[in-house]
């Protein structure tokens, strides 16, 4: 890892026994949109090597469930309530394959990227097709008045993505963390209050 990605939150990361600065995202995001509560059941789609699964594992407690779903195999949590499953959410079972888990969530979360090319259009449009097909999880997955916030590379789609969501909830939202990079161009939407 170079310089420059070895930031302060890196470092609160590693001295925090956090696997990754990510973590600070999702509590800094939590603690303004309050998306997240003691006993809830968390899916976290894209969550390797699993700094947000941490963080809401934290937040829920032992009353709550943290599922969290990547390509990559994650090295496995001591909690009893916090799983991963490596699988590809493209796939056309995997809503199959969550709800063997788990039937319903009060709350998704997903900090998915694509693998970055460096072109900034491919990577843009590739991160809002992963986007959408979280918010189309979160659709067929989340109990009513459940909460929902995903990570989107910014560019032309963003606001057309962002209207989609607002489609399905009392609330949305855009924000940026301030543990986001500044350099980086990633926006989080939010969506409160799901309704069907
Ligand atoms: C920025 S990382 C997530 C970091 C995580 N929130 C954390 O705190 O540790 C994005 C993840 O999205 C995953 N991902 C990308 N495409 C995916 C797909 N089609 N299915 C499942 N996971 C995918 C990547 O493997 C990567 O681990």
């Amino acid at each position: 890892m170079s310089y420059r990605r070895k930031d302060g939150y890196w470092r609160q990361a590693k001295k925090e026994g956090y696997r990754s600065r990510a973590s600070y995202k999702l509590m800094q995001l939590n603690s303004t949109f309050r998306l997240l509560k003691k006993g809830d059941a968390v899916l976290d789609i894209g969550c390797a090597p699993g700094g947000w699964m941490q963080a809401a594992r934290e937040i829920v407690g032992d009353p709550g469930y943290v599922l969290g779903i990547d390509l990559q195999k994650i090295a496995p949590f001591e909690e009893e309530n916090v799983e991963a499953l490596q699988a590809d959410i493209t796939r056309s079972d995997i809503l199959t394959i969550i709800r063997e888990r788990k039937e319903m969530f009060d709350v998704v979360i997903s900090d998915i990227s694509p693998n970055i090319s460096g072109i900034w259009d491919v990577d843009h449009f590739r991160s809002v097709e992963l986007s959408e097909k979280a918010l189309d999880l979160a659709v067929e997955l989340l109990r009513n008045r459940g909460n929902f916030l995903v990570k989107v590379f910014q560019g032309e789609a963003t606001r057309d993505f962002f209207e989609k969501v607002k489609a399905h909830f009392s609330y949305a939202k855009i924000s940026s963390p301030k543990a986001s990079r500044k350099s980086s161009a990633e926006v989080y939407v939010i969506g409160k209050h799901f309704s069907r």
